[in-house]
């Protein structure tokens, strides 16, 4: 087992801070709720700090074109408000709230839970949309949860988003016209005080160092459940495989423990898993990406176990590669991870690195997304938005002025902009709608030329998901058994069919492209002929 510094020891100093430094971590306290059982729906949105300000909440809604609500993750923002809205008849006479959230599971856990509260079916008065899956009924949905992204390309046929808004502002009349300065308002946050643990030396696999961390709070800890952020499917998937292994060489001991993943891709019945409560003397351990640092919150944490690690995108726009890769994460994310054990009662988070490493290398802040991304599905969204003046867009965080021209380069060269860096017609407008990467959408409409749609738009597909392959739970053996299928002799030909495919269809795009992928282009055919 890892060794940690407890607070209260001799080292490191067992500070109470409330600044970055780790130690403790204080927050307001709040009515606790009483042992592990879970309280009604009704008792428990009373419960949420946002509750206190419904009126205050709906008020300002009223008197404002603009409010901002300002809570910590689980005070009840997006679960509790487009409730409140409705109820207050906002979404009367055809609108509807719409709620987006960054990431698709997180939507559709939401309104899972909001439609449980509600007592509706999903899909009827609350309903989500995300790409390729629309959970909704028109002229029945009044609350619909969406991704940032579906929103986007609602704008495109809509920009005045009419299905959600009331009349625009100029439109209203004069008296009650709303003021336009924002109303901001925040919401205390409820948690309780979290002890901080690091460890004594680096570990050399933080895989390991979880799966033991884990393993001793079982033996050593009070009741509570157990959230492990680690970075990604594969090292999630190999967590919870050695801790179900290890759980069994225990035998009766480990019984007491249930090893769940998270992370996005994963079937509804193992998501609905993760948030469903435990029966009493059962230990929930759930394993999972940064998805759970502030989409989610998972009732009934008690412990955190911090890898130090997340899973991050970073596009380097002269080589024109974007990779995910493992990346330390920040101060703020660690701050945020540890909160997330201080919901029920008070908790303890187990760091996977040193005092040391924390207060002298991690950064404070991470690097925002959008100066990590490709930016050419951004710029292609702004452009059918009506957006032209990209340069002079008063972006949050402004990208490099590399990756701007890369994303114009590359969208030229596709024949979606044409030299005055205005989307083209019909291809630009084309190409927007779709929504894909841009140069997979260019792919699927330059295969109708060459007549080759249905192979392009098979490829298209396995190119725009994360994985092919789906598993559920204890079905690893089918898994393997079906990949196996695939390395079969005969199948090898039609893997080759399936890569071949892949260059013609590259090709289709490398057209277009700038002569500067010739010669890539050019030695991969000649490594294909050989
Ligand atoms: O948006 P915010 O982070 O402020 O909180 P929320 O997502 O509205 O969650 C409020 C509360 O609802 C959480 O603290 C959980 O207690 C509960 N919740 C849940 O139990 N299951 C979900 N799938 C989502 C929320
Ligand atoms: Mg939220």
């Amino acid at each position: 087992m890892a060794q940690f510094w407890k607070p209260g020891s001799e080292k490191p100093r067992a500070v109470i801070l409330d600044d970055e430094e780790g130690g403790v971590l204080f927050f307001s306290a709040a009515p606790s709720i009483s042992g592990y059982g879970y309280a009604s729906l009704e008792r428990q949105r009373q419960r949420l700090p946002v509750f206190k300000h419904r009126t205050a909440i709906l008020y300002l809604v009223e008197s404002h074109a603009t409010t901002i609500i300002v809570g910590e993750t689980g005070s009840g923002k997006t679960t509790q408000i487009p409730q409140y809205l409705k109820e207050a008849g906002w979404a009367e006479g055809g609108r509807m709230v719409a709620c987006t959230q960054p990431r698709r599971l997180a939507v559709q856990s939401v309104a899972t839970r909001v439609a449980e509260e509600m007592g509706v079916k999903l899909g009827e008065e609350v309903g989500y949309t995300i790409r390729f899956e629309d959970i909704t009924t028109p002229g029945v949905t009044m609350i619909k949860f969406l991704t940032d992204g579906v929103l986007l390309r609602e704008m495109m046929n809509d920009p005045l988003l009419t299905k959600y808004r009331k009349k625009r502002q100029e439109q209203a009349s004069e008296n009650c016209a709303p003021s336009t300065q924002p109303a901001i308002l925040s919401v205390e946050g409820q948690g309780f005080v979290v002890e901080i643990s690091y460890l004594e030396e680096p570990a050399p696999d933080y895989l390991q160092a979880a799966v033991s961390t884990v393993l001793s709070i079982h033996d050593q800890e009070p009741m509570g459940d157990i959230l492990v952020f680690l970075t990604g499917q594969d090292d999630i998937d190999a967590a919870v495989q050695l801790l179900t292994e290890n759980a069994q060489k225990r035998g009766k001991h480990s019984s007491g423990m249930l090893v769940l993943p998270l992370y996005s891709g994963l079937s509804r019945a193992d998501q609905d898993l993760v948030f469903s409560p435990m029966p009493k003397g059962k230990r929930k351990v759930v394993i999972s990406t940064n998805i759970a640092e502030t989409s989610l919150t998972l009732e009934g944490v008690v412990y955190v176990v911090d890898s130090g690690f997340s899973k991050q995108r970073f596009y380097n726009p002269i080589t024109n590669i974007e990779n995910l890769v493992v990346a330390p994460i920040s101060k703020a994310s660690a701050k945020q991870r540890a909160g997330r054990a201080g919901r029920v009662r008070p908790g303890k988070c187990f760091r996977l690195y040193t005092e040391e490493y924390f207060v002298k290398e991690m950064p404070a802040e991470g690097i925002p997304e959008m100066q990590r991304s490709n930016l050419v599905s951004s710029v292609i969204q702004l452009k059918a938005l009506g957006i032209d003046n990209i340069l002079g867009f008063d972006w949050l965080a402004s990208p490099s002025p590399e990756s701007m021209i890369r994303a114009l380069e590359v969208l030229y060269s596709l024949g979606v902009l044409d030299e005055d860096a205005k989307l083209t017609s019909p291809t630009g407008f084309q190409v927007a709608e779709i929504p894909l990467d841009p140069m997979i959408s260019k792919m699927i409409l330059s295969s109708n030329e060459l007549g080759c749609s249905e192979e392009i738009i098979i490829i298209a597909a396995i190119l725009s998901i994360q994985s092919i392959w789906v598993s559920g739970r204890g079905s690893q053996k089918e898994l393997d058994e079906a990949r196996l299928r695939f390395a079969v002799a005969e199948e090898i030909w039609g893997g080759l069919v399936t890569w071949a495919l892949l260059l013609v269809c590259n090709e289709v795009v490398f057209k277009a492209v700038e002569p500067y992928f010739e010669n890539v282009w050019e030695s991969t055919i000649r490594f294909v002929k050989d």
